[in-house]
């Protein structure tokens, strides 16, 4: 595959088997209970979704289990069921509704450690508060279909809105807190949305975030808003604009605790998730109801076992897919505890992870291998203070995870009893399509290992063909699954072009892959413009478009490079329009420019001027080159089609 520039990364020896106790009361026990479930579910997808289907409530049963006009599937066609009641109504009817469903815990911390803000709310209470936002948000005028932006700290009312747009019909669109003015309204404006849920602010590191200023800031470039509802979290002062904003205690308190689930249809739109790809703005991309419901219900409860008994922390944000799928439906859906917590990992200490687990004795932890790294820097004395004893399996997401960082987990986190899940999957998935059954696969460090029932990858070359074993190639997914992405909001042909041309027919993930002799994925990385810094997805374009935006810059491309600790790291080549400055001060400039247009996730680490950028004869820019460059400060490759070679040959940077 040197076409796509994946070669296949060193092999590693290392294998756990999973602990022999987690195996003997696992939902799956043994592999060839697995090999004989997964072969049911590639033989007869829809016998076997059929079956898993039967475990959630729906209003009508459906006719078909799948319609599948490729690239358009549709899973249990002509049901009509509704997400909201199968985390609330459907838990309190298998005798949940006494059990804590949220178990929040503020950022703010008293001086001995303690949180000062902690809220548990049953699973029956949680139904009374999602009722009450239900009937507000139709008092101000919300209605079925209607888009309802919600931008708001993590905290336990985030959820509450979540449920209470599914409950109505009203798809909900959850922009990530950190991001700024700028990235709010060019969703609101995609999205076609008039309602608004946020806070005055949200804690991040013992300093108010100003979540309400921004939206305010977002409203001035756009007049779509109509409502703007508005949680008191930090009590820091607001504007409130009269006649569009209403405070959330206000518009929701004197609601009736009742509102009967809208009976939805199967595809009725669940909501819209603004992800970054190789091109243009963030796509809004669209998941629907029954098929995205089975799908996190089913993989949540085998993917991490769960049991009524557990306390499951996801430590996500709701801002991303992981967030939807494994804080809030996916788990619901099973009845557990769910831990929520507001803040960031290291305040006020590097050791609020570990104190939370000990705090609600947290069984299932999921998280991600940059937060992993960032606390292997901090030392084994942090986790070491804390009784992590009630873990019984832990998970990471979003990026490849390097074996060191692996181990570390298994040994100073999970004490080497704990099995590891290594969940790959995307915002397009809905759902984990490759992790190990955690009581049945041996599991590789820095492998997701084998496909999650009814799901099939291949490894193949760019024309289709399926790579031998231990030879990287494009990862595709050769049938459709019902967490599967519906679309890109208003732009089918994107859609299509993006997911479907690469190899006709499969859904093409962006990834490059290699499968190994024993069946298990190895993921290497995407193989286009989307780079992952500390797991958050980011499009080169978008940040490139940030860049030319500032008056100054000419010109600019944006590449990632390897990065110890985030995984991979931005470096922009930037050209200046004559007679501009080169110094640090214009670096700063422009990385406070991107950080205003597309967030601090986005900020560039590094920032490279240069006369010209490298160009082929057809004006394409040689990103491969400038990645050369930014990983090893210097190009070996080809050059042989580069129009002008000496805007790389002599360094054009600034060093
Ligand atoms: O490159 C893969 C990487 O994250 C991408 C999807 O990003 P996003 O839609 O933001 O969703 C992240 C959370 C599901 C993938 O195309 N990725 C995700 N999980 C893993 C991973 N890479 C390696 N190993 C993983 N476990």
């Amino acid at each position: 595959m040197s076409e796509s520039g994946i070669e296949s990364m060193a092999k590693s020896s290392l294998k756990f088997d999973p602990p022999v106790q987690f195996a003997s009361t696992a939902h799956v026990k043994s592999m060839a209970e697995y090999e004989k479930l997964y072969a049911e579910s590639i033989a007869d997808p829809e016998a076997f979704w059929a079956g898993r289907a039967a475990e959630s409530h729906f209003f009508r049963k459906w006719d078909r289990v799948l319609e599948w006009n490729a690239p358009f599937a549709r899973w249990f066609v002509g049901a009509q069921t509704n997400v909201s009641y199968n985390c609330l109504e459907h838990q309190i009817a298998r005798g949940r509704g006494d059990h804590t469903a949220i178990l929040w815990e503020g950022e703010p911390a008293k001086s001995d450690g303690s949180p000062r803000d902690v809220v548990r709310l049953t699973y029956r209470q949680l139904l009374v508060e999602v009722c009450r936002c239900a009937n507000g948000l139709r008092k101000l005028g919300v209605q079925k279909g209607d888009r309802v932006t919600l931008y708001m700290p993590m905290v336990p009312e985030l959820v509450i809105a979540m449920l209470a747009c599914a409950r109505i019909g009203a798809p909900h669109s959850v922009i990530f807190g950190g991001f700024p003015a700028q990235a709010i309204v060019d969703r609101l404006q995609d999205a076609k949305s008039h309602y608004v849920i946020t806070a005055d602010g949200g804690w991040r590191r013992g300093i108010i975030v100003p979540l309400k200023a921004n939206v305010d800031q977002a409203c001035q470039m756009t007049d779509l808003v109509k409502k703007v509802v508005v949680l008191k979290r930090c009590g820091n002062d607001v504007t409130m604009t009269a006649g569009r904003d209403v405070w959330w205690n206000e518009a929701f308190a004197d609601c009736s605790d009742q509102c009967a689930a809208e009976q939805l249809d199967s595809e009725h739109m669940l909501f819209l998730l603004y992800t970054s790809g190789s091109t243009g703005k963030p796509k809004g991309i669209l998941h629907t109801t029954a098929g995205y419901m089975v799908y996190t219900a089913q993989t949540a409860k085998y993917i991490f076992d769960l049991k009524p008994d557990d306390v499951y922390w996801c430590t996500a944000d709701i801002g991303w897919i992981t967030g939807h799928s494994y804080i809030v439906y996916g788990p619901l859906q099973n009845g557990v505890t769910v831990v929520m917590y507001e803040g960031a990992p290291n305040f006020p200490e590097w050791d609020r992870f570990w104190a939370i687990i000990e705090r609600y004795k947290v069984t299932k932890f999921y998280t991600a291998p940059t937060a992993i790294r960032a606390f292997m820097k901090q030392g084994t004395g942090w986790p070491e203070k804390h009784d992590l004893s009630s873990l019984r399996l832990m998970g990471t997401v979003g990026e490849p995870i390097n074996p060191a960082a692996w181990m570390w987990y298994h040994e100073t986190i999970g004490k080497k009893k704990c099995p590891i899940v290594d969940t790959w999957w995307q915002t397009e998935t809905g759902g984990i399509l490759i992790a190990p059954l955690p009581g049945v696969t041996p599991t590789k460090p820095g492998s997701a290992t084998r496909p999650f029932f009814g799901i099939e990858p291949a490894v193949v070359d760019k024309d289709g063909n399926d790579q031998p074993r231990n030879v990287g190639g494009l990862l595709i997914i050769r049938k459709p699954w019902p967490g599967i992405l519906r679309g890109i909001y208003g732009d089918d042909a994107r859609f299509k072009q993006q997911y479907w041309s690469q190899i006709e027919g499969h859904y093409f993930t962006g990834d490059g892959a290699r499968c190994d002799e024993d069946g298990y994925f190895w993921i290497m990385g995407r193989v286009d413009d989307v780079i992952k810094v500390s797991g958050h997805r980011l499009g080169t374009a978008e940040i490139e478009s940030a860049l030319v935006s500032h008056p100054k810059v000419a010109e600019a491309a944006v590449v990632g490079y390897p990065d110890d600790m985030t995984g991979e790291a931005i470096a922009a080549f930037v050209t200046l329009k004559g007679g501009v400055k080169v110094d640090d001060m214009m670096k700063e400039e422009l990385k406070r420019h991107v950080v205003g247009q597309v967030g601090s996730i986005a900020r560039p680490k590094e920032i490279r001027f240069a006369d010209a950028l490298p160009k082929t004869r057809s004006g394409k820019i040689m990103r491969r080159l400038l990645r050369e460059l930014a990983t090893k400060g210097r190009v070996d490759g080809d050059t042989t089609t580069l129009e002008d070679f000496s805007t790389i040959s002599q360094p054009a940077d600034d060093e």
